[in-house]
Formats: structure tokens, C-alpha cells, sequence
């Protein structure tokens, strides 16, 4: 139905979606801002369908890694990168591929949320509209996207009557579920997360992490914490980070009990960081 219209010269990522069952992969990837390099050699796999953490000491790359999965980093004219990102088996950085492709595949979710100074019924189709330009929608069409989308991060119940209220008087926890609620009507298959539950208290990382688990499946989700309990109970797979390189990638259980390296093991025992 919300087809955006927009075709790939090449295949479409849906078709090829079918064929790989990675969500991202990486194949020596590197990144450097200017002269300093930020990411070193990256190849990693991450699967479709999962939610996957992403740790690893302050300046690790983990912010810079989720930025160059949606392209975000090449706003800075001084960025180089090296290297692949496939996304669904199909190279993002191929010049054959369009930006606003990629950012319909790829939704981020930023450690603050970002909510438009707008109704949250206009921040839940903001996306859509963006992507939509050329389309004609209901009024009845657009309130099944809303409610869908407040029903998917468990919001609906509590916002139905006050969909003309402003996102930005919502609680920091039910601002940061709307920010994902607006990315789903776009569709993306892919969630990135920085942080999302950092500047949320506990009640309201609980609820952002019980939303996790239940896009879980639906998304592939990667979110980056510091939060080494919430890397254990909300991730299925986990990548630990140090200085630019990825030091081990593994079943978030077999990680944290039994850690293949030195510096993953001292990392999660808290002995820096
Ligand atoms: N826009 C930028 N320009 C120059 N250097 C940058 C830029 N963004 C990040 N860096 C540098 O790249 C390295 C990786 O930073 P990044 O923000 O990706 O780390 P991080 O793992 O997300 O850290 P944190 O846990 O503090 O969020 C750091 O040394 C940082 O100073
Ligand atoms: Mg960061």
C-alpha cells in the first residue's frame, strides 16, 4: 500500500531481503574524521530479526558505527570512509543507491528525544508524509497509521484522547516512544538505537525495553548502551567495542558468562570505562 514510489535502479531491498537473512554487514570498514581514525577494519554481521547491543567504552566508534549505517556521517564534508555496508545484502555507499532509500530501510533513534515541537498526531506522520509526497491520504487512512503506530510501542491507550496535545509536554519516556512510534509508518526494517534509555529513570527504561523485546522480530534492532544489565536482558547478540575496533561479537548469554578476550572480560567487570 505506502509504496513510496521510489525504485532502485538495481533490484529492490525487498527483494533482496529475501535472499540474506543479515540485517547489516560490514566488510573492512573505516572511518576516519580528518586525520583521526574512528573506525578500524569493521566486518561484522548482524542478523535480521534480532536485537543486538552494542558496548564498549566512551569514543569506542559506537555512536560513529550507528551514524554510518544511515549515512548520517557524510553530512560532515570532512569524513572519509573505506570499505562496505551492505544493508540487506545491497552497499549503501554504491552511488546507485539513494539517501532517502536507505533512511526509509534504516530508522534511528537518538540518546535524547527529539520530538517535533508539533501535535503528536503530526509527529507519528511527519516520516510518512516526507516519504509520501506524491500520494493522497484519508483522513481516515491517516488515523489507522497513527493508531497503528502508537499501538506498536504501546502508547495508543494512554494518548488516544489527546492526539492534538503537544509531543514535547509528553514524560521524557513516552516522548522517547513516540520517536520510534513516528519512524514505523515509514517502514523501516531496521531500528538503531543510541542510547535510547539514557536519560530515562528506571521505570521508564523498563518500558522502553519491554517495547524492544516486543518490536523484536519485526525489526532488527541495534542499540548502543553503557547500561551492561540492559545489554544482557534486552539483546539477543552483542558486539563489544574498544578503540575503533570490534573486539568480539557473540550470544549476548555466552558473552557476559563466558567473554573471549581479556579486554571483553575486563570491560563488562566494569574495570574501565
Ligand atoms: N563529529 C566528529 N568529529 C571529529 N571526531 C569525532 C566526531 N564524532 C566523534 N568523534 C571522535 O570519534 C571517536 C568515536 O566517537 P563516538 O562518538 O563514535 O564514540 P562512542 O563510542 O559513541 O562514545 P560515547 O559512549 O561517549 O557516546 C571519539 O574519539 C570521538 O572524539
Ligand atoms: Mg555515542
Amino acid at each position: 500500500m505506502m509504496d513510496s514510489g521510489i525504485v532502485m535502479n538495481t533490484t529492490t531491498l525487498t527483494e533482496i531481503e529475501l535472499n540474506t537473512e543479515l540485517a547489516i554487514g560490514t566488510s573492512a570498514l573505516n572511518l576516519w574524521y580528518g586525520d583521526f581514525q574512528a573506525l578500524y577494519d569493521i566486518n561484522l554481521e548482524i542478523k535480521q530479526g534480532l536485537v543486538t547491543s552494542m558496548i564498549g567504552p566512551s569514543g569506542c566508534g559506537k555512536s560513529t558505527f550507528l551514524r554510518s549505517v544511515n549515512r548520517i556521517n557524510e553530512r560532515l564534508g570532512y569524513v572519509s570512509i573505506d570499505g562496505s555496508i551492505d544493508v540487506f545484502g545491497n552497499n549503501i555507499y554504491n552511488p546507485e543507491v539513494e539517501l532517502v532509500q536507505v533512511r526509509k530501510q534504516v530508522g534511528m533513534v537518538l540518546q535524547r528525544s527529539n520530538p517535533l515541537p508539533t501535535s503528536i498526531r503530526e509527529n507519528i506522520l511527519f516520516g510518512h508524509k516526507l516519504h509520501n509526497r506524491d500520494k493522497k491520504y484519508s483522513r481516515d487512512d491517516e488515523d489507522e497509521i497513527v493508531e497503528e503506530s502508537l499501538q506498536q510501542v504501546l502508547l495508543w491507550d494512554k494518548v488516544k484522547d489527546h492526539l492534538k496535545r503537544k509531543a514535547t509536554e509528553l514524560s521524557l519516556e513516552e516522548q522517547q516512544k513516540l520517536c520510534i512510534a513516528r519512524l514505523l509508518p515509514v517502514k523501516p526494517r531496521i531500528l538503531l538505537m543510541d542510547e535510547p534509555c539514557s536519560a530515562l529513570d528506571p521505570k521508564g527504561t523498563a518500558a522502553v525495553e519491554e517495547l524492544i523485546w516486543e518490536l523484536c522480530g519485526k525489526y532488527s534492532i541495534l542499540i548502543v548502551t553503557h547500561n551492561m544489565a540492559q545489554a544482557r536482558r534486552a539483546s539477543e547478540e552483542c558486539i563489544f567495542m574498544l578503540m575503533g575496533k570490534v573486539i568480539e561479537h557473540t550470544d549476548t548469554a555466552d558473552m557476559f558468562v563466558t567473554p573471549q578476550h581479556q579486554e571483553t572480560a575486563d570491560y563488562i567487570e566494569g574495570r574501565y570505562g
